[in-house]
């Protein structure tokens, strides 16, 4: 008796292994599956929705509108941020281009957006005009007029985005043989008072006004920002090599000079005390435990790092940010604490945030973006990437665990647990070797990939995508068809891309 009970509660128990395994198996599969079968759909409907917001009704070529949404909230003007985000990814695109008439397409595009630039440029506005500030100004009419109405200004991040992506653009015009001229007569000479060229323009600004305060990615706050620092000191370094390509000495070690000098005054943003990267260290915010943590800190490395070591992806303030970037969001939202095993955590700006996408101020609460959680998810992709391709990597600072932990218990809950050993209590000084790095890559991928699932489970079948999505309802709110949200969702899936790519190279089963 007693050994049948035994035999049959060992039964039982084996059964219940089986089922469990063979039930959780199949639900990875579903939730993986419905995601690589949803990917190609949405990244059509990115595209489509990129093109469609460049060259708009009632805008002039090479304008970009922000979204597609006229009202509540109008954001129906070239944004100077927003467009150069978009029109990196058209650089992408046009390097990508194999078919000559694809290749013209882009190339007029682009040119179409020099030009519009060159414009806007040359109009007066609240802020200045070319040689007096103006190119500070956040958004212009998509016709080419100069907004008027009162905005947060001035913001220094849209010629340090734009400076890039044409120098970028330039780069590979004149790869493919176009014509040294058209650079110097529209990009970049050596005129300078006033600038007669757009990257020109660009960069003597942002070499002059990079320590001064401005209005960063979100516009609320007027200080210095991690994000438009950053963004800055990859302008300068591109812009020098770029002046220095040209011919131009005398400004490309200008750059140089102004970029190590701000890279220095960069060590500010450092919290030693919490181990992460503030987004500012001038205004006072609310709570301690919200001070100067913004997912644009991570955003910035995304936008703005060099390839050089600077703030690189594993940089280990950088993984502790983005880690405590995700315990902030997983209890804030609603949404966020409902979500299945398979979701990962939807992100915001910051956690105080009082912009619900229409309304702004005391008692509105801010939401989840896309732009934020996908750009999330890219980091991850992009770190997948590294831990990919190191052989060996020394554990070098304590702020790299929370982040090591976090994967190492979930991965290890991921899979029956004869299968690997529990990636989980690293320790300083320890030297990881392929086997762990690989485990830690995969974990990666897997993280990444469950916040674009998350995404998937809020976007609707028709796949536009808005500017927030509710806290409490999980619904899109806020800007149509917003721009930088369909960027964001490019730029993800490519890093997946690059990342899966990586990562199969280097990790063999
Ligand atoms: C959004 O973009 C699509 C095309 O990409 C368009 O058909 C639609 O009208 C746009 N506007 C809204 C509000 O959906
Ligand atoms: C900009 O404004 C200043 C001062 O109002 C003026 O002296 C200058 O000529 C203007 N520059 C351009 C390029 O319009
Ligand atoms: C652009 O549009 C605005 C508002 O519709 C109008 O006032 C302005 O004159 C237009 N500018 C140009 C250059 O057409
Ligand atoms: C560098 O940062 C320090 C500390 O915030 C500031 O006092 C100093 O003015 C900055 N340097 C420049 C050139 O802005
Ligand atoms: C660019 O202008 C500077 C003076 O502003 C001059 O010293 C330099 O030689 C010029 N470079 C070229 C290539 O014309
Ligand atoms: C060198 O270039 C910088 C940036 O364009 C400019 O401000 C400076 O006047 C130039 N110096 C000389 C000697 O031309």
């Amino acid at each position: 008796m007693g050994s049948k009970s035994h035999f049959t509660s060992k039964l039982v128990v084996f059964a219940s292994i089986l089922v469990l395994l063979l039930f959780h198996s199949s639900e990875a599969q579903s939730w993986k599956d419905s995601l690589e079968r949803w990917i190609p759909k949405e990244m059509e409907r990115s595209f489509q929705g990129i093109f469609y917001n460049i060259d708009p009704p009632g805008g002039i070529p090479g304008s970009v509108t922000a979204a597609d949404s006229h009202y509540q909230p109008d954001y129906y003007y070239n944004w100077i941020r927003d467009a150069a985000i978009t029109m990196d990814v058209v650089v992408t695109l046009y390097e990508k281009a194999k078919e000559p008439s694809q290749v013209k397409k882009l190339e007029d595009i682009l040119k179409s957006y020099v030009h519009y630039n060159y414009i806007i440029q040359r109009t007066p506005n609240p802020t200045g005009n070319l040689t007096t500030g103006g190119l500070g100004a956040a958004h212009y009419l998509l016709n080419g007029s100069a907004f008027t109405g009162s905005w947060c200004s001035v913001e220094n991040d849209g010629p340090a985005l734009r400076a890039v992506a044409v120098m970028r653009f330039a780069k590979e015009y004149l790869r493919r043989h176009g014509d040294l001229s058209y650079v110097k007569k529209w990009i970049f000479n050596n005129e300078t008072n006033p600038p007669t060229t757009v990257t020109r323009a660009d960069l003597d600004y942002i070499v002059r006004v990079w320590p001064d305060p401005c209005c960063g990615p979100w516009e609320t706050f007027f200080v210095v920002h991690f994000w438009d620092q950053l963004l800055i000191r990859k302008a300068l370094l591109q812009g020098a090599k770029f002046a220095e390509m040209l011919g131009y000495m005398n400004a490309s070690s200008y750059y140089t000079k102004q970029a190590k000098e701000l890279t220095s005054n960069m060590s500010k943003f450092i919290s030693h005390v919490h181990g992460v990267v503030l987004e500012s260290i001038d205004a006072p915010r609310d709570t301690i435990h919200e001070t100067f943590i913004d997912t644009s800190t991570i955003l910035a490395v995304l936008y703005g790092y060099n390839d050089d070591g600077f703030y690189a992806p594993d940089d280990p303030y950088v993984m502790n940010t983005a880690n405590l970037l995700r315990l902030i969001y997983k209890d804030l939202f609603p949404v966020n604490r409902r979500r299945s095993q398979d979701e990962g955590v939807l992100f915001g700006r910051f956690p105080n945030d009082n912009y619900d996408g229409i309304a702004t101020g005391n008692g509105v609460k801010g939401n989840p973006w896309f732009l934020c959680t996908l750009g999330m998810a890219r980091y991850y992709f992009e770190l997948a990437k590294r831990f990919s391709e190191y052989t060996t990597l020394t554990i070098h600072s304590k702020w790299m665990l929370p982040l090591l932990d976090h994967l190492g218990s979930s991965h290890s809950h991921s899979m029956p647990p004869v299968v690997g050993e529990a990636l989980n209590h690293f320790q300083v000084g320890e030297t990881l070797q392929k086997a762990q790095l690989c485990q830690i890559a995969k974990a990666l991928l897997t993280e990444a990939d469950k916040i674009v699932y998350a995404v998937y489970r809020h976007v609707p079948e028709t796949g536009m995508l808005t500017e927030e999505i509710n806290r409490f309802t999980g619904f899109e709110q806020g800007a149509k068809n917003l721009t930088w949200s369909y960027d964001s969702f490019v730029t993800a899936i490519w890093s997946r891309k690059h990342s899966l790519k990586a990562f199969h190279s280097n990790c063999p089963l």
